[in-house]
Parts: C-alpha cells; structure tokens; sequence
C-alpha cells in the first residue's frame, strides 16, 4: 500500500513544538520572536501565500509584521526597508517575498538582509554554512527543510545507500535540497532542463523530488516501485469539471499514476506547502532564541 504522507498533520506537530518553545523562550527571557515579511505588488497568489504566513506567525505568539508595498516602489525604498528591518533588535526574522515585480533585483535584496535574520535560507552566508555541513549556526531554506522533515519520517536519519534524484537546481530549492540529502549520506543527482533521458534517472531514486514547476510532469513510469516521491510543484491547470474557467492546483507529478507506484507520495495541495510554512515559524524561532542567547 502507498503511504500518503500527510503534510498538514507533520506541520501541525513542528507547529505545537514551535508555540511551547515560543511561551517558554518568552518566560525564561521575554524575548517574543518577530518576524516581518515584505511583499511588493499584486500578485493575488503571492499575497495568499505572505498572508498565511503573517497569520501563522500571529498563531505561534509572534510579533508579526506585513509590508504590503505598491508594485512601484523602488530598489532603494525596497533596500531602505530591510535596512531598517536589519536594525530592529524586535525583529528576528525578515522574508521578502519572491518574484518581486521585474523592475527589482531581488538578489541584491536578498544579499542585504542579515544572515542571522534571513529566514528564507537565502543568503551567501547560510547557502555556504549549509554547503559545509553547518545545519546548527546556519538557517535553511524552509521548503526543503520541510522536504527533509518528510524524508526522514520515511527513512530515518541515515540515507546511507539511498540513491536521491532531485529534479530542479533552483536557490530556493534544488540546490539546498540537494545538500540536505546529501549530508544525510544520500547519494544525490541534481538533474534539470539540460538533462538527459531523465525518465531513466528518476527511475533510479529511492527519493524522487520534483521541483520544475513543470504540471504533472513525472509519470508513474519514472518511479521505481516503493520509492518515496515528494512533489514541491504548485501548478493551476484547467479543471472543466468543476465548471466553466475554474481550475486546480496539481504539482509536477502525475499524481493518480505515480501513486501506484511509489511507498510514499506527498499530495498537492496538503503535502509540503503547510510544512513550509511550519519550517518558516520553526526558523524565526532559531533566529529568537540565537539573539536572546
Ligand atoms: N516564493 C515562493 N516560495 C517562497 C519562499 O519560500 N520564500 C520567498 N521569500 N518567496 C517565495
């Protein structure tokens, strides 16, 4: 039988951990972690996306605080911003939410928040700690923390002998999930747009993780059989059964096929989008206790 592996019910265990953690950081120091996050412009899934994690904050016993900027700001009042954010000692964790409209480089950004308030994982600075195997000063990527949080429910600690395929090589993404599986002795293929046969080499993982963006990309026959696959896509595609124009969500693969095939597959929606959230919370937190020593 396949395991559906339940994202909202493992979010909700790292979530009660995080409000204990919360009240007794709070008792013992009155230190109340605060986190901030920045969205510019319109972008409806975005501001979806920035408002459950300002209210999920809020739930956590957080300090939570939204800028919610028109889409013609500039770099520097978007600069100025996280510059201030920096130097609130209130303030623990800063997200800018991504895309930022084209007219902004969001790199920039990103490199200018503090490396002890990033907790999207983003920075040189906590890329390279998690690069050189240091999970404990660093702060990781949320998603593919939360991905990790799946493969070791599944697999233990120790994926020594397991073969890895994550297809997608993104910041965000592939590239921190890739480490991650890899300090855990995983044997780990990157693959992306430029790879060859890929059906063959997802064929090979024992954990298959699928971040393209690409809708139901991954068939069942790129499965081995007992694998455990977890889909990172979020894609709308036409849903003409639920009516005129409506849509649903779907990730990058091929759910009903795969499902047959795999030991265990995150669904979409309700697999890994409530553990990002959850490992958001979870890094805010890291962030609080850090600075109140
Ligand atoms: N856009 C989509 N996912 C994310 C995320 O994890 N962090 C940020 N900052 N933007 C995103």
């Amino acid at each position: 039988m396949t395991q559906v592996i339940d994202g909202k019910l493992i979010a909700e265990d790292v979530l009660t951990e995080v409000k204990k953690a919360t009240s007794e950081l709070a008792s013992e120091t009155g230190v109340i972690p605060g986190l901030a996050v920045v969205i510019v412009g319109d972008d409806p899934a975005s501001h979806v996306y920035v408002n459950s994690k300002s209210k999920m904050a809020k739930e956590c016993g957080f300090k939570s605080v939204q800028h919610t900027l028109p889409v013609e700001t500039t770099q520097e009042e978007l600069a100025a911003l996280v510059a201030s954010l920096n130097d609130d000692p209130s303030i623990h964790g800063v997200l800018v939410q991504l895309p930022l409209p084209k007219h902004l480089k969001s790199e920039p950004i990103i490199q200018s928040i503090l490396p002890e308030k990033d907790v999207d994982g983003l920075h040189a600075v906590n890329a390279g700690k998690l690069a050189i195997g240091d999970l404990e000063t660093g702060l990781v990527s949320c998603t593919p923390a939360g991905a990790m949080v799946f493969v070791r429910r599944m697999h233990g600690e120790d994926l020594s002998g397991l073969n890895a395929v994550v297809i997608g090589r993104s910041n965000l993404f592939g590239k921190p999930m890739a480490q991650l599986l890899l300090n855990a002795n995983a044997t780990v293929t990157i693959a992306h747009s430029r790879t060859k046969d890929l059906p063959a080499i997802c064929r090979t993982a024992d954990i298959l993780v699928a971040a393209v963006g690409r809708p139901q990309m991954v068939k069942g026959d790129w499965v081995k059989p007992g694998a455990t696959v977890i889909d990172v896509g979020t894609s709308r595609i036409p849903a003409p059964e639920k009516g005129e124009g409506k849509t649903r969500l779907v990730g990058d693969v091929d759910y009903v096929e795969a499902a047959k095939v795999a030991g265990a597959i995150t669904p979409v929606p309700g697999g890994v989008g409530p553990m990002t959230i959850a490992m958001l919370m979870a890094n805010t937190l890291k962030s609080a206790c850090r600075a109140a020593g």
